[in-house]
């Protein structure tokens, strides 16, 4: 059997054991404790020709539209938003057509309960191959861990500003969860930014482990059913500059 080192454990997060070798670690953890932290490029990592292409898929993210369904008035997110569906047996992905993002009230007590409609990512990433390599990734692991080969994907990228007299909010609804199956939070670029520390709570709302998302590829996959999970908000670390968080969400659930 391939054996892959395990990452080096984060500071924070105590259940990661790190004489484990034997299988891939972030199925391990999933099958066992239910989160995976580490830095996508040196534990997953693209193949040479997508990895060339990086830059230009982050870069997208400048290209992203203002989040009108803010229900605190926040003029701090911008974002685009498409669903796929991938089949882990049959290797087929394939976008969906777009329709508004929806949320219970319950589940996002802020701007749940009503359709929120985002611009779709578009046509150039939603055919992106570091898009499809990323789903395909992330399914793989999914399926191994679960059995499970059909996965309904909300794909959101995210942008978060803040500004000395403008606070950003990355998780303005709280401590929360998404409402899926598997969510991985996937850090595209960090500038500037102090705060926006990932907190992850048990069921009973007591805290497990925290994380700063700093670099592009630092990612924290977990099953939603077994967490809430919050973010705190961000300033800019120099005033004199905007503060900016790039996110990449993806969304997995069973379907
Ligand atoms: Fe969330």
């Amino acid at each position: 059997m391939q054996q892959t080192p395990i990452p080096a454990p984060h500071a924070a997060l105590k259940s990661v054991d790190p004489n484990f070798s034997g299988v891939w670690p972030i199925d391990l953890s999933l099958s066992q404790r239910s989160h995976w932290v580490g830095n996508y490029f040196e534990d997953i990592g693209l193949d040479d020709p997508l990895a060339e292409l990086w830059d230009e898929f982050a870069e997208s993210w400048d290209d992203l539209e203002e989040d009108r369904f803010m229900a605190d008035g926040g003029k701090y997110r911008r974002r685009r938003f498409s669903e796929f569906r991938y089949n882990v047996k049959t290797d087929t992905l394939r976008v969906l057509k777009h329709l508004p993002f929806f949320q219970s009230a319950d589940l996002n007590t802020l701007n749940g309960g009503v359709d929120r409609k985002f611009s779709p990512v578009t046509p150039y990433i939603a055919s992106h191959p570091i898009t499809a390599a990323m789903i395909r990734q992330h399914a793989q692991v999914f399926a191994r861990v679960t059995g499970h080969d059909r996965w309904a994907i909300n794909f959101h990228q995210v942008r978060i500003t803040a500004l000395a007299d403008m606070t950003g909010k990355p998780a303005p609804e709280g401590m929360h969860k998404d409402g899926v199956t598997f969510t991985t939070l996937f850090c595209i670029q960090r500038k500037n930014t102090a705060g926006a520390e990932n907190l992850m709570f048990d069921n009973d709302k007591q805290p497990i482990f925290s994380t700063t998302l700093q670099r592009a590829g630092d990612i924290v996959i977990f099953e939603d059913d077994a967490f809430y999970h919050d973010v705190t908000p961000m300033t800019p670390a120099n005033p004199n500059e905007a503060a900016q968080r790039d996110m990449l969400f993806i969304e997995f659930t069973r379907c």
